[in-house]
């Protein structure tokens, strides 16, 4: 008894309001379809749509003619809504204020029925991994600004999501349907007011670069019509550095590695003298070796 009362209890919780059918929850920029899984059998009568108790579109199912009735409903939706002839009602490109409740009903010689969903949108997620284009590879110097450019303009319910790193943090975010942008500062505030998103392209920009920001950049932009993917990674070094010399930079480390290592064989074969004459020459001709390859990777970096 006690178990069935705290069922009943949650499931009111949940809904909310009694009469709830459904809870369809879904991210801002997502598609969503209501399904009535009625209106589709009849073949007369109106059926009507309603958003917080408000009108917003009637099909008459005798002439299959669909209206949208509510002009300030419709201009929060801004044709992002559909009704189609099944009775199907979908949202795309989906809004947090799009959230509410949404209730079909239908009168037809068969009787009327109705059902009730309650949608809720929800922000998108703080980290978020989706590998869905080919990687830009970008080489930028510590200090400076380096611009992440999308290729494109800029729609008017253009949703951008900029991601960082493996788990993907979302770092900016901007929305053209209300002129907003948002940054975020991540798990460990490296972006902190070094970010700028570009609000005709959606391009980011980091400026005041450190070695620490190296690492994936994801962006998605959801449209209404399309969903753009771009990823890029980002190499941010010290200044002066060509390549060349950090080529140079790796042979003396593995000079003073094998220096290290021919003196551990010393103290090895303190007992041996033949042996360690032999192993010395050996080393230094290894050394000698590794001196002419620094010094040609040296010559190469010049050009
Ligand atoms: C419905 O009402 C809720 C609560 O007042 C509001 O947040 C939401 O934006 C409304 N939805 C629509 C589509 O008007
Ligand atoms: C956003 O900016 C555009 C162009 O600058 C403007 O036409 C539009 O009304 C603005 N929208 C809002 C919600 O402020």
């Amino acid at each position: 008894m006690k178990i069935v009362f705290a069922m009943f209890l949650s499931m009111f919780v949940i809904d909310g309001v009694f009469g709830v059918d459904g809870v369809k929850t879904v991210i801002e920029g997502d598609s969503l379809t209501l399904q009535t899984g009625f209106i589709e059998m009849q073949k007369d009568g109106l059926t009507e749509w309603k958003v917080n108790n408000t009108n917003i579109a009637t099909i008459n199912k005798g002439t299959g003619k669909v209206e949208y009735s509510d002009d300030k409903l419709m201009m929060m939706f801004s044709g992002r809504l559909n009704l189609d002839q099944t009775g199907f009602l979908t949202i795309w490109n989906i809004r947090i204020k799009h959230s509410g409740e949404y209730k079909v009903e239908s009168i037809s010689s068969v009787g009327t029925k109705s059902k009730t969903f309650k949608v809720i949108v929800k922000e998108s997620p703080l980290k978020s991994v989706e590998d869905k284009d080919e990687i830009k590879v970008l080489s930028a110097t510590k200090g400076n600004s380096e611009t992440l450019h999308t290729e494109t303009e800029l729609q008017k319910h253009d949703l951008i999501l900029w991601r960082f790193g493996a788990e993907g943090c979302l770092i900016a975010k901007g929305d053209t349907e209300d002129n907003h942008t948002s940054y975020y500062d991540g798990d460990d505030g490296r972006f902190r007011g070094r970010l700028e998103l570009d609000s005709e392209t959606g391009s980011l920009t980091i400026t005041d670069l450190e070695t620490e920001h190296t690492g994936e950049f994801r962006l998605k932009i959801i449209s209404d019509r399309r969903i753009l993917f771009k990823r890029f990674t980002v190499t941010v070094s010290e200044p002066g550095l060509s390549p060349g010399a950090v080529a140079g930079i790796c042979v003396a480390i593995l000079l003073v590695a094998a220096a290290a290592v021919a003196a551990g064989v010393v103290i090895y074969y303190r007992s041996n003298h033949y042996k360690v004459k032999r192993l010395i020459s050996k080393f230094s001709e290894q050394l000698k070796q590794m001196t002419k390859l620094s010094k040609q990777l040296e010559q190469m970096s010049k050009y």
